[in-house]
């Protein structure tokens, strides 16, 4: 542990855990210890910022990762609104509050805006191939 500089267990904050994204990251291994907290949609709706807030003030997190999202992608096309506001609203009032509370986020997104072409960077221009 000391190799890393770290003297406890990182406390992580994983969002989305029953997820495809979020299980595989709830299996991993670490080089530290981790003490992950990793709540089920029934136990925090990131839909509902002021449960969201409580928890993030009350856990003493380290790091939050959120892979929590809105991932059906065909019913999305037409479920605009929800999709939106899982992707994109509440994430950013998730970014928002643990910048304010100096808790570093990770937030897992998928790559398919771009054309795939190059390793890029988030700044590229968007290139979605399912685009005509
Ligand atoms: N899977 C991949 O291969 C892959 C590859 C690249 C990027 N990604 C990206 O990674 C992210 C996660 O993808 P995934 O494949 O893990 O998706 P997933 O299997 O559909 O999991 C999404 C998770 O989000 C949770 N969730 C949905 N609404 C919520 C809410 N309001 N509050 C709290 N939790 C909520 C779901 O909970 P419930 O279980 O209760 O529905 C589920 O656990 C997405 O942004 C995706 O684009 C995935």
């Amino acid at each position: 542990m000391a190799k890393w500089g770290v003297t406890k267990p990182v406390r992580l904050l994983l969002i989305g855990s029953g997820g495809q994204v979020g299980g595989e990251i709830l299996r991993l291994g670490w080089p530290v210890p981790v003490d992950i907290v990793a709540p089920v949609r029934a136990q925090l709706d990131i839909a509902h910022p002021m449960q969201v807030t409580a928890l993030l003030k009350e856990g003493m997190f380290d790091v939050a990762i959120n892979c929590a999202a809105y991932t059906v992608v065909d019913k999305a096309e037409t479920d605009v609104e929800a999709a939106w506001r899982l992707n994109a609203v509440w994430p950013a009032v998730l970014a928002s509050e643990t910048g304010w509370l100096g808790i570093p986020i990770v937030r897992v997104s998928t790559d398919y805006v771009f054309d795939g072409s190059k390793p890029g960077l988030e700044s590229d221009p968007i290139r979605p191939l399912s685009l005509p």
